[in-house]
């Protein structure tokens, strides 16, 4: 148990999968602020970032909240493609938009991502909540290692995916599908339960200015996000053509999922990944036909009750909704 997580009820033993990134930065906070949440550890992927930079990223958020959650490094390249590099128009050269690192001393696990999964799902079976909120490609390489794996996961709730809605990288894709494909095809195939947390309601969970201006300067953090979601919210402002400054909360609505799963309304539907499309991959192929041929095999979010969720976002990181 880590010492943030002393004292507590914990209900939900977690490990997040992040490639920090602005947004992963604030679920990584969200979870450290979690009641019902023991953070067993963090694994890094590259994505928003590379992956040390996302490991380095995660390393410096703990160490601001004052956390010692260890952190396990993991792949650096989609199974079978090409990394098509950082996205620093969103998340910033550094991906925490330029914000400045403190030094804090700490490295990675010698452990890799993938075995630390491994590892810690056999070490609580059945207990073990995998949120990836990057690219799922530690996730397929754990379970493809280790074929069980996926029945002994209490369940995946991730972030990703557009069901029906818009992609955010071309017009039917998502980021953390269309950036590994074939891992999140493995994944949704496994059999594991999946909470799909996609496009559809993490847009419509939106953080502003002004909820940003009420931040407390007795959060240690209070200046990292100041900076980092500032640089977030521009980048939102200018994609989105929007007159107001505000941004998604992609990743911490993943994990605010765990604990609350009544904060978005959900149906269970059979998903697919497109990974051969030339307009299309990177799709999650949502069958909604209601004598779908195929089981189900996720519950899809569908609907938020997004003020619920921006008062406990705000209220655990030091803001007023
Ligand atoms: C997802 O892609 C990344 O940019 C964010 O961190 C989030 O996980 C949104 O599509
Ligand atoms: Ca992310």
């Amino acid at each position: 148990m880590t010492s943030a997580n002393k004292h507590k009820v914990i209900l939900h033993k977690v490990i997040l999968d992040v490639d920090t990134g602005v947004d992963d930065a604030l679920a990584i906070l969200y979870a450290l602020a979690d009641p019902d949440i023991e953070l067993l550890g963090i694994t890094t992927c590259f994505g928003n970032v590379d992956v040390d930079t996302a490991t380095e990223n995660t390393l410096a958020v703990l160490h601001l909240a004052g956390a010692r959650v260890p952190v396990y490094r993991g792949s650096a390249a989609p199974l079978l493609r090409e990394w098509e590099g950082p996205v620093p128009w969103i998340h910033g050269d550094n991906g925490i938009g330029g914000a400045r690192r403190p030094a804090h001393g700490r490295s990675a696990e010698a452990m890799d991502a993938m075995s630390f999964i491994r590892e810690a799902v056999r070490r609580h079976p059945g207990e073990v909540t995998l949120v990836p909120v990057a690219r799922m490609t530690n996730l397929a390489k754990a379970f493809a290692f280790d074929p069980e794996l996926p029945g002994l996961v209490r369940r995946v709730v991730m972030m990703g995916g557009a069901a029906a809605c818009p992609g955010n990288v071309t017009p039917v894709a998502e980021a953390n599908i269309w950036g590994d494909p074939e891992a999140a095809q493995m994944v949704f195939a496994s059999g594991v339960p999946i909470t799909m947390v996609g496009l559809d309601v993490t847009m419509q969970a939106r953080l502003t200015q002004a909820h940003l201006d009420t931040l407390t300067d007795s959060v240690p953090y209070a200046s990292l996000l100041r900076e980092a979601v500032g640089f977030y919210m521009n980048a939102y402002q200018r994609a989105q053509q929007s007159q107001e400054a505000w941004c998604a909360l992609h990743d911490p609505l993943a994990v605010a999922m765990v604990s609350d799963p009544t904060l978005c309304r959900t149906e269970r539907r059979h998903v697919a990944v497109e990974t051969e499309g030339r307009l299309t991959a990177g799709m999650t192929v949502v069958d909604w036909r209601p004598a779908a041929p195929a089981a189900a095999n996720a519950d899809v979010c569908v609907s938020l009750d997004s003020a619920r969720f921006l008062a406990r976002f705000c209220e655990r990181l030091g803001m007023q909704a």
